[in-house]
């Protein structure tokens, strides 16, 4: 029996997943690279070594591996019900998305950090700005951000939450270098409104994207042309999330 319900446990955590995949959140620490300023590059390079924003964009994915970190599994999203506001839903105590990017610009503002602390927080904050725009990071509370609605992507199982994380993304073939590069069109006026948005604002965006991430065909086989009405809303989080990121680091670092 105990077997069993571990194996159930095991197969459980494997299907729910809690980031956008490893590219897209490449894809936006490299487009934050592209914008920061050149004192904020190299503050961040001191403080995160040979390390690239990109490639510490996973880290706290990795650390769900460590039991040690389990707390901080409910900070990868938050919870806002249709027709509600975040005030009316109100943050919960295990605390959330929202509360912990706030919290960790204001830690990385005021710099009362030993070296290591400061790269774990920079590291989640690059993480964190990353998954709230990716809208089921911002979940109607009905279906864990989708990961319990189980769907075909182009001939094979999945669920909506993965989907949006990867499936989308990874169906494009492309390199986060080369989907980066692809994808950072916004000009420098559209990039400066984007940096002057608030967390809220992004939050907000995010909650109103869903009715259009649900909007699937009622067989739940999802292909091409799920794809064709979605990809560009994908790609324009992730460019919206790199910009908004640079923006918040050249604030700390520039
Ligand atoms: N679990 C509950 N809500 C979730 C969400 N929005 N994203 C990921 N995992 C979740
Ligand atoms: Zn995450």
């Amino acid at each position: 029996m105990r077997q069993i319900i571990l194996l159930v446990l095991l197969l459980f955590s494997y299907t729910t997943s809690l980031a956008w995949g490893k590219t897209g959140h490449r894809i936006v620490g490299q487009i934050a690279e592209n914008h920061l300023t050149e004192e904020a590059k190299a503050n961040i390079v001191k403080i995160l070594g040979h390390e690239s924003l990109a490639m510490v964009s996973n880290y706290m994915d990795f650390i769900k591996a460590d039991r040690r970190y389990n707390h901080m599994n409910p900070w990868h999203y938050c919870t806002i019900p249709d027709g509600m506001t975040y005030e009316e839903a109100g943050t919960p105590e295990e605390g959330d998305a929202i509360q912990t990017i706030y919290r960790l610009i204001e830690e990385l503002k005021s710099k009362n950090f030993t070296d290591e602390d400061e790269a774990f927080a920079l590291k989640c904050l690059v993480h964190l700005i990353g998954d709230v725009h990716q809208p089921l990071h911002v979940g109607n509370g009905k279906d864990k951000g989708g990961n319990d609605e189980v769907l075909e992507f182009m001939y094979e199982s999945t669920n909506l939450h993965r989907i949006w994380d990867s499936d989308l993304i990874d169906h494009q073939q492309l390199s986060y270098t080369e989907y980066a590069a692809a994808i950072d069109y916004f000009d420098n006026a559209t990039v400066n409104k984007l940096q002057k948005d608030d967390v809220m604002v992004w939050i907000y965006e995010s909650r109103d994207l869903r009715s259009q991430v649900y909007d699937f065909p009622s067989n739940q086989r999802l292909s091409w042309g799920y794809i064709y009405d979605n990809i560009g809303t994908v790609e324009r989080r992730l460019a919206e999330a790199g910009a908004r990121l640079a923006g918040i680091l050249n604030e700390i670092y520039g």
